[in-house]
C-alpha cells in the first residue's frame, strides 16, 4: 500500500472507517468521505496516529456533483488515484407489501448512485494507475432476503456494475472488487429506513455473532493486494453462495423454517 492513494466513500465510521485504518496502517494515503465534518474529523485523527497523508471531503456521493467533487478532491491533493472503495450503503426494513415506494428510491439513490457517481469519473484514473475499485455489497446481495428487498436488489445491482466494469476495462488492467459482506458490528445509532420511509436505530449486536470491522477491513485489503474480484465473508456466507448456485429452492426452505430469525435479525 506504501505510495498508494485510496478513496474510501462513506469512511467516517463503521465498515468504511476500519477500512480507512487498515490501508493507512498500511501506508496508503487515505481520502475520506462523509457527510458529518464532526465524524470525519474525530476520523482523520485516527489516521493521523499512522501519518498525516490524509483529507476529509465532506459531500453526499448519492448526488452527482457529490461523486464528481470527491474524486477532484483526491486528484487535487495526490495527484492520482490508485484504490477507490464504493462502501456508502444503506439499509431498510420492511415487507413489500407494506413498504413505501419511496423506501427503494432512497436507498437506491445511496446503494447504487452513490457507487455510480465517484466510480465514474474516477475510471480513467484508475486506468493510469491499473488500480482498484471495489464494491461493497452483503449476503443480501447474493439471494433475496425477507424484509431486505431493496436494501438486496441494490446490493445485486453492485454486483451487475461491477460485471460490467471487469469486461469493459480488462484491457486498462483495472482490478474490480466486489466483498459480500456478512452481519458485522455496528457503530452505536447506526440507522436504517424502517417501512415508512423514517430512519429507525438499529439495535447494538453485542449478544450476535457479528464480524467485527476490523475484520472485514483486512478482507478488504486481501482483496486488493491479490486482485481478486469476489471475496464472500463468513463460513455461511460461503455456504449461502453455494447452495444458492446449485439448489436454489433448498436455500428458500431454510430460510422458510428460519424466518422468526430473520425478524430477529433484522431489529
Ligand atoms: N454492518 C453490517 O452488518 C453490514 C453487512 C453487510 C454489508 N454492509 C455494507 O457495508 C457498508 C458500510 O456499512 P456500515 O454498517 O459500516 O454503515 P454505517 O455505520 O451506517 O456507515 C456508513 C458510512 O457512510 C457515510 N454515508 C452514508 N451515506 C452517505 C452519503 N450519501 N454520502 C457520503 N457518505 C455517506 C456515513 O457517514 P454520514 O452519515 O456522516 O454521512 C458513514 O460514514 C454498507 O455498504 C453496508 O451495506 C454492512
Amino acid at each position: 500500500m506504501h505510495g498508494k492513494v485510496a478513496i474510501i466513500t462513506g469512511s467516517s465510521r463503521g465498515i468504511g472507517q476500519a477500512i480507512a485504518l487498515e490501508l493507512a496502517a498500511k501506508g496508503a494515503s487515505i481520502v475520506l468521505n462523509g457527510r458529518n465534518t464532526q465524524r470525519l474529523a474525530e476520523t482523520e485523527a485516527l489516521i493521523r496516529q499512522y501519518h498525516d497523508r490524509v483529507i476529509s471531503v465532506c459531500c453526499d456521493v448519492s448526488m452527482k456533483e457529490g461523486g464528481k467533487e470527491l474524486i477532484d478532491r483526491a486528484l487535487e491533493q495526490f495527484q492520482k488515484i490508485d484504490i477507490l472503495i464504493n462502501n456508502v450503503g444503506v439499509s431498510m426494513r420492511g415487507t413489500v407489501a407494506e413498504v413505501n415506494p419511496d423506501v427503494f428510491k432512497t436507498v437506491f439513490e445511496s446503494n447504487v448512485l452513490g457507487t455510480i457517481n465517484p466510480t465514474i469519473p474516477a475510471l480513467p484514473y484508475l486506468r493510469e494507475t491499473k488500480g482498484s475499485v471495489v464494491f461493497i455489497s452483503s449476503l443480501a446481495g447474493i439471494r433475496g432476503l425477507p424484509l431486505l428487498s431493496a436494501y438486496g436488489a441494490s446490493k445485486m445491482a453492485l454486483r451487475g456494475i461491477a460485471e460490467s466494469i471487469r469486461i469493459e476495462e480488462a484491457k486498462h488492467g483495472i482490478h474490480v472488487g466486489l466483498i459480500y459482506v456478512a452481519m458485522t458490528e455496528i457503530a452505536h445509532n447506526k440507522e436504517a429506513i424502517g417501512a415508512d420511509g423514517a430512519m429507525v436505530v438499529l439495535e447494538t449486536r453485542k449478544n450476535r455473532k457479528v464480524q467485527s470491522t476490523e475484520f472485514v477491513a483486512r478482507a478488504v485489503a486481501k482483496n486488493i493486494r491479490q486482485r481478486k474480484f469476489i471475496t464472500t465473508l463468513s463460513g455461511l456466507g460461503k455456504l449461502n453462495s453455494f447452495l444458492q448456485s446449485r439448489f436454489p429452492s433448498l436455500v428458500e426452505r431454510i430460510i422458510l423454517m428460519n424466518m422468526k430469525k430473520f425478524e430477529e435479525g433484522s431489529k
